[in-house]
């Protein structure tokens, strides 16, 4: 079987810098978007990740084209677009995949794809998106695990979301991009990478305005056509070497980053007592000495981002103090917090509130990639600063959104190694209890 694993000699500060990738949420929204087109787009800053090449495995599938024409940019040729349905088998390995609901229909007025996959965070219902594709018009079933929407014309429409939806509101934008008619999201996303995603839509010629607030306007176009784009810097993979220099008494350069994007997540580690520089695009993390506790409570942009609260938590779980994380947005994210308790950490979970009592050190310890990637990102966070040896077995879930981890995070002087054996003697089962798809 294939093992894989990181080994994290904890302890070591990370000085020096990180260049941040492309953002994987903004990636996997834009590539669908780019299949809307007449012709050829230019995607530039996209990151090298697993969910990127699920997107890409997805697109191929469909009959579009697209090759890597210089590291991070990708050309995308929909021309010889020719199916709607995304197989089940790659649609369900990625959450994402349901933005090629709101591109086919757009563009075909008929797409069918499977109940959404991802990470096991909570419900993670689609019911937002499936009301407002009614809303324009769309014939929406659920069967056998897909979904099936089609249209013979959509039409604008006014669609209020009960919920706050990155998911629903940028999948609305995509299908009314080429709905005739003026179509207003009332209750949107305000999220950076959904104003991306707008901002790559009316490069082709789509007519979005608003993104970036609660009310979205999107006039409907004939046609889009390919368009050169650069997609925006990963906030939370930046947001995650902060946190880990924060914690290691560090001294870190973050690079291509846009600082506002991470001011909540600044404004708590500041709080917490560690020093961040803002420049242009750049962000500089210090710290010296042990820091505060403090609470976090995770919210839709621009409140504290779901994404960073793992991380934070374990960056915390050694803060002098109480420190009270609440999880606002999602019913089950705190599957780190029971690893993080294997080095010592003291996290009191009780439904959505982590009760986080910081302990002076956490010390190494054997650990399992868990099943979301933000508390698989936690685990690394634990053991660059934690005493001694961190080894984390499975690492599916991290390699998803995470560009080339343990060799950033070793060019700022970390101890960190990475081993993937395919041929390997000692069983995960013998490394630890229960298995690694736990
Ligand atoms: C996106 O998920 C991100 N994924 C998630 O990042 C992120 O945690 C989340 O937004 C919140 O910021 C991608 O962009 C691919 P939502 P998404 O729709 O769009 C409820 C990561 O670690 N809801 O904004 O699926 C839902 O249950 C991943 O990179 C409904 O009730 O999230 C949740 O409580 C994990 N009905 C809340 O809304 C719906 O139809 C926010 O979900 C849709 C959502």
């Amino acid at each position: 079987m294939r093992l894989s694993r990181l080994v994290i000699h904890g302890g070591r500060p990370l000085i020096g810098s990180i260049p941040v990738s492309g953002r994987k949420n903004s990636a996997v929204a834009v590539i669908p978007a780019a299949v809307m087109a007449t012709g050829p787009s230019t995607l530039a800053n996209i990151p090298d990740i697993a969910d990127v090449r699920t997107a890409l495995e997805i697109l191929q599938a469909l009959g579009v084209r697209w090759e890597w024409t210089a590291p991070h940019t990708l050309r995308i040729d929909p021309r010889p677009l020719r199916a709607e349905r995304v197989p089940a088998a790659l649609g369900k390995r990625m959450r994402a995949s349901y933005y090629l609901l709101g591109a086919l229909l757009g563009r075909t007025g008929e797409a069918v794809a499977p109940l959404p996959g991802g990470d096991d965070i909570g419900q993670r219902p689609i019911d937002q998106h499936l009301k407002g594709f009614a809303a324009l018009g769309a014939e929406v079933a659920v069967a056998r695990g897909d979904v099936r929407v089609a249209a013979t014309r959509l039409e604008g429409a006014r669609i209020y979301l009960d919920v706050v939806s990155v998911g629903a509101t940028i999948n609305l934008m995509l299908a009314a991009a080429l709905a005739p008619g003026v179509t207003v999201l009332e209750n949107a996303a305000r999220e950076p990478h959904v104003v991306d995603v707008a901002n790559f839509l009316n490069a082709m010629g789509g007519y979005v305005t608003g993104a970036g607030t609660d009310v979205i306007k999107i006039r409907g176009v004939e046609e889009l056509h390919g368009a050169e784009h650069a997609i925006i810097p990963d906030e939370i993979e930046a947001a995650t070497y902060m946190i880990a220099a924060a914690g290691t008494g560090g001294d870190l350069l973050l690079e291509n980053v846009v600082p506002q994007h991470l001011e909540p997540v600044t404004a708590k580690l500041r709080e917490a007592g560690c020093e961040v520089r803002e420049e242009d695009e750049t962000l500089r993390v210090r710290s010296t000495g042990r820091l505060r506790a403090v609470h976090v409570k995770t919210l839709p942009y621009p409140g504290f981002p779901t994404d960073a609260q793992p991380p934070m938590t374990a960056l915390l779980s050694v803060a002098e103090g109480t420190s009270v994380i609440t999880e606002t947005i999602w019913e089950n994210r705190f599957h780190h917090a029971a690893e993080l308790q294997r080095m010592g950490a003291r996290i009191r979970v009780e439904e959505r509130t982590a009760v986080v009592q910081g302990v002076e050190r956490l010390e190494g310890a054997d650990l399992r990639g868990v099943h979301d990637l933000r508390s698989s990102a936690a685990l690394v966070v634990g053991g660059l600063i934690a005493r001694g040896t961190t080894r984390i077995f499975g690492l599916e879930y991290l390699d998803r959104g995470y560009e080339a981890l343990a060799e950033k995070l070793a060019g700022a002087g970390a101890f960190v190694e990475r081993f993937d054996d395919d041929d390997v003697r000692l069983e995960p089962e013998d490394i630890l209890p229960g298995s690694l798809e736990g």
